[in-house]
């Protein structure tokens, strides 16, 4: 997370030029497009044709977030859809992946600061609507409160869209690898990695939170719809085990190959080791 709210990356003009190639490997259906502002053009257009759809059919629409880099430029190429009119919150419920434990709300840190500073503060979504797990909690309400989590999911109807990243150690929200398909909304420990990863939103590596709570691999695979989303070339290695490799436990977003519902978004740097972009490079002879 930076100081800005918002990523400065400038929205790219013109349609998102897709990158083809041999998709035999590929496990899951996979876009390639140029660049990371042009996966957040098109999430970004895959969300409020959902939000339209869902409001349209049954009056609400429930979208799952994700925290993390990845996802600001989507936020806002949301919010300024919002700003110009041609796009409502109103009837719109959000529930995110994960948040770190212990993390007090307030923390700027804290995934609930990010959401408010990057998406929540700048649409009229219902404040009441916009769920997140609280990282505040008493150590022994933590089971009760991951319960109540998928319970309320459940009870707005299950989530229509859901966003998700891709950490380096293939983890979705932050469900680790060892992390089963059939997990739930729980407290994990946190990988060596991911908590290196996450040292420069906090003061030093130590001071980045030990565990974290998050949504489960069982509760993302009832998402209807999934984008699975990385850009950076420093994706790309993890990107090609969740794409072309067998499911494992070890590379928990390779569990979405399963979810018929799920596209993987990419720009070029993140698809570098894919088989499609290698062909490509080795040329047609
Ligand atoms: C964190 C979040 C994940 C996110 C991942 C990747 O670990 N819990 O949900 O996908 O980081 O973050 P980034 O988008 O900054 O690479």
């Amino acid at each position: 997370m930076s100081d800005t709210p918002f990523c400065q990356c400038p929205v790219v003009p013109g349609p998102p030029r897709l990158v083809r190639g041999n998709t035999e490997r590929e496990r899951m259906p996979t876009v390639v497009v140029e660049q990371a502002a042009d996966v957040a053009i098109l999430l970004a257009d895959r969300i409020s044709a959902t939000i339209a759809r869902c409001v349209f059919e049954k009056g609400r629409c429930v979208l799952g977030l994700a925290s993390g880099r990845t996802p600001i430029g989507i936020y806002r190429e949301l919010v300024r859809r919002h700003v110009t009119g041609d796009l409502d919150f109103s009837r719109v419920a959000t529930f995110n992946l994960d948040e770190y434990y212990p993390i007090d709300p307030a923390n700027r840190r804290s995934y609930r600061y990010y959401m408010e500073e990057n998406l929540f503060r700048h649409v009229n979504i219902d404040p009441s609507n916009a769920h997140m797990p609280d990282g505040s909690v008493h150590r022994d309400d933590v089971d009760g409160l991951c319960a109540a989590y998928e319970e309320m999911i459940r009870a707005a109807g299950g989530i229509d869209f859901q966003i998700l990243g891709i950490g380096r150690t293939g983890h979705i929200g932050f469900n680790e690898p060892g992390s089963t398909p059939g997990s739930r909304t729980r407290l994990i420990t946190l990988d060596a990695i991911t908590r290196c990863d996450a040292a420069s939103d906090f003061p030093d590596e130590v001071s980045v939170p030990a565990e974290a709570i998050t949504m489960g691999i069982a509760t993302i695979l009832e998402a209807r719809e999934i984008a699975l989303i990385a850009t950076g070339e420093h994706k790309a290695d993890i990107v090609r085990r969740a794409i072309e490799e067998e499911p494992t436990a070890e590379v928990t977003a390779s569990f979405l190959q399963g979810h018929a519902g799920t596209t993987a978004w990419l720009d070029r740097a993140a698809a570098g080791r894919l088989t499609r972009l290698r062909l490509a490079d080795e040329g047609p002879g």
